[in-house]
């Protein structure tokens, strides 16, 4: 009897065959920062809290999401930041936000909401977070990226100025980047209005050789034109009126202190008449920090940026108060430490590895691991493996120095064998000393290595 498989009828709907589900990437323009990078994303974070606490500096964060508002009124409607770049949305309940695209406002919202002008002044506050601007991504440009910032409120001495360019300079010091400050002033809004004619006046009669969005700069920001990348604007100013030639009286003076403080210091500069930067709150000095290099003609990516915005608590609803600052581009300077580091780092060194046979030995094994750990340790496991050559292979790839076997006659003994890695010799202790016995067996392998 022969037995045919009568073929099954499908149910409605049902899929011919299995569809495997396609995989997901990061949203464009922001990435994963891998356990490979985390070693260079340390550096400057621990780099950057350590300067911060010499300097005085405490350390804030505010949200990401901010009421659309504080950007507008605070970055300034003109900008590209505000124009184009801006992560932002409606909530279902009716809100404007926006994902902070820097930093600096939302620090003055925050001193205006607390108070903080009741402490004493300047008020000195320092942040690490992500920022988020819709930017065509290329190198060193994210629509995610990482700033670390300072922000001196409360007062309007040109000394503060040159500390905060000091600090920003001496932080890529600290991490072996060796940079140089590029300055000017732009003066106070009053002063800035007639250059801003004297230069609509220079640039008009040029305008057809212009790009549509540069004449729209021309019409709307003149000043932006400053920093444009386009090389026919760049020719163009070469020629342009300087700022500089515009400045009231004081800002000029504040301008001259500032750069007598950042001599006395010895922190390196250059006067950059076309330094405007693309945020509207800015008043008297500006600044960026670029790597130093000889190559003059090497287009560079600023590492950071900031100066002075004597304007911006009052535009955002608080009393008239002087501040100045600057943020770091920390994406940039992770990938120069990356670019110097030509050998990955070293990974950390394990000092014991807890190793386990059968049931009884893997429990006893978690508190083992747990009381080495807190002992001050630095201890590794597999505890998911059973095998106990896989847990020796384990241990040696990861260098360890002991390893801790455990298995159930040890568990019944109240022992552990500690075996030595480099020497392949093992030896049985009583598991209640065994913290003792390995702490004595490290001070006696440092010996030996320093003799
Ligand atoms: P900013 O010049 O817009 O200033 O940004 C500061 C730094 O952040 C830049 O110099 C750059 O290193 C980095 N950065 C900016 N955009 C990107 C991006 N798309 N991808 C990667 N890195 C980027 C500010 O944000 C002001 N809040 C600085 C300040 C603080 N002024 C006074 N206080």
């Amino acid at each position: 009897m022969s037995i045919t498989k009568k073929p099954v009828a499908k149910k409605p709907g049902e899929a011919t065959s299995k569809k495997t589900a396609q995989p997901l990437s990061s949203v464009r323009g922001m990435r994963d920062i891998l356990p490979a990078d985390q070693h260079y994303w340390r550096k400057a974070f621990e780099a950057a809290q350590n300067i911060c606490d010499s300097y005085r500096f405490d350390r804030i964060e505010t949200p990401i999401l901010e009421e659309t508002p504080l950007f507008v009124r605070g970055v300034g409607k003109q900008t590209d930041i505000v124009e184009k770049e801006m992560y932002s949305f409606e909530t279902s309940g009716g809100d404007k936000v926006t994902m902070r695209p820097e930093n600096t406002a939302a620090i003055c919202r925050s001193y205006i909401q607390h108070g903080m002008l009741n402490l004493p002044q300047p008020v000195k506050l320092w942040y690490w977070g992500s920022m988020f601007r819709h930017e065509r991504p290329q190198s060193g440009r994210y629509r995610e990226f990482w700033q670390f910032g300072c922000e001196m409120l409360g007062d309007d001495d040109a000394v503060v100025d040159a500390q905060l360019a000091l600090l920003a300079w001496k932080y890529m010091q600290s991490l072996g980047l060796d940079t140089v400050v590029h300055i000017n002033s732009i003066g106070t809004p009053e002063s800035r209005l007639n250059y801003r004619n004297a230069l609509v006046a220079y640039f008009r009669p040029k305008r057809n050789r212009m790009s549509e969005d540069d004449k729209k700069r021309l019409l709307k920001n003149p000043l932006r034109l400053l920093d444009s990348k386009d090389p026919v604007i760049m020719e163009m100013k070469m020629e342009a009126p300087q700022i500089v030639d515009w400045l009231d009286e004081s800002s000029k003076n504040h301008f001259m202190h500032v750069l007598e403080y950042l001599d006395e210091v010895g922190v390196p500069y250059q006067l950059d008449p076309f330094l405007v930067r693309g945020l509207d709150y800015y008043t008297r000095t500006v600044f960026e920090l670029y790597e130093a290099t000889d190559d003059q003609n090497q287009h560079q990516n600023a590492l950071g940026g900031g100066g002075r915005y004597d304007g911006l608590i009052e535009i955002l609803g608080g009393k008239e108060t002087p501040a100045a600052g600057f943020s770091i581009g920390i994406d940039r300077v992770v990938s120069l430490l990356k670019n110097r580091e030509t050998t990955p780092p070293p990974a950390e060194e394990i000092d014991v590895f807890v190793a386990q046979l059968g049931e009884s030995g893997r429990k006893r094994a978690l508190a083992l691991f747990e009381e080495l750990r807190t002992s001050g340790f630095k201890v590794a496991e597999s505890f998911s493996k059973s095998s106990i050559k896989t847990q020796m292979d384990n241990a040696n790839r990861m260098g360890a120095k002991w390893t801790i076997i455990i298995g159930q006659k040890e568990v019944l003994d109240g022992t552990v064998i500690i075996r030595d890695m480099d020497a392949g010799t093992q030896e049985i202790v009583d598991a209640q000393k065994m913290a003792q016995e390995l702490k004595k067996k490290m001070i006696q392998k440092s010996a030996e290595s320093i003799s």
